[in-house]
């Protein structure tokens, strides 16, 4: 059974974004881009994988992408269908257009049952990138989060998890601190 991964950058007081999608306040340093471009390079945008050397060894820990419509939006926005084109993407939308020749699918059914099959087949793990409604409909599938936590308030924005009260418990496997004052939390779903 494959595991489904939350891996997501969250302020100190629980936002993903900004209330307008902003994320450009998040502070990266090259300490922590180390970590973005070894163990979790699988999951890195094509883009940043085709600029560091290395970006075409295999895939060792996910090999599956899935995101919300928004999520995925700003980069069809910029004419790229395929973000993450080295995994198997799809896209939750009851919306999105089936783009022309795109390899992403477009999924417009139950997020929870197209997950349940997806971890039901072989092969690596399974990254949920967001957002917040995405992760919420899914919440009751997510079994591991990668949290990047930035010391950073924002005062409102969009939060990591769109749910309604629905107390869930994760146990704490590993924490790293960066140079950059975010911490790395990496937590497992107590079932
Ligand atoms: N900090 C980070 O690491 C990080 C990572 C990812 C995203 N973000 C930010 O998060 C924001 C986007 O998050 P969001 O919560 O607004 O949107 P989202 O979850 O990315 O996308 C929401 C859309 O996904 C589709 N969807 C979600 N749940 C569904 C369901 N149960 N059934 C069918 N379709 C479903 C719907 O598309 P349709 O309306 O087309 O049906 C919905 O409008 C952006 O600002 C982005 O920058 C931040």
């Amino acid at each position: 059974m494959r595991d489904l991964t939350y891996y997501i950058g969250v302020t100190l007081d629980g936002f993903i974004a900004g209330p307008s999608d902003e994320v450009d306040f998040f502070p990266v340093t090259d300490g922590f881009a180390e970590l973005l471009g070894t163990e979790l390079a699988d999951i890195q945008p094509a883009f940043v994988r085709a600029g560091r050397s290395g970006a075409d060894e295999p895939l060792t820990r996910f090999d599956t992408v899935l995101m919300g419509r928004r999520t995925y939006e700003p980069a069809l926005e910029q004419g790229i269908l395929d973000p993450y084109s080295q995994l198997r993407s799809i896209v939750f939308s009851t919306t999105l257009e089936d783009p022309a020749d795109s390899p992403v699918e477009i999924v417009r059914t139950d997020p929870v049952a197209r997950v349940r099959e997806l971890k039901a087949e072989d092969g690596l793990g399974i990254y949920l990138a967001g957002g917040s409604l995405l992760a919420g409909a899914l919440l009751d599938e997510i079994d591991r989060l990668i949290v990047k936590k930035y010391p950073v308030i924002a005062g409102a924005g969009i939060p990591m998890v769109r749910h309604g009260f629905q107390p869930t418990s994760f146990g704490l496997d590993r924490v790293r601190t960066f140079d950059n004052g975010c911490a790395v939390l990496e937590y497992t779903r107590i079932r």
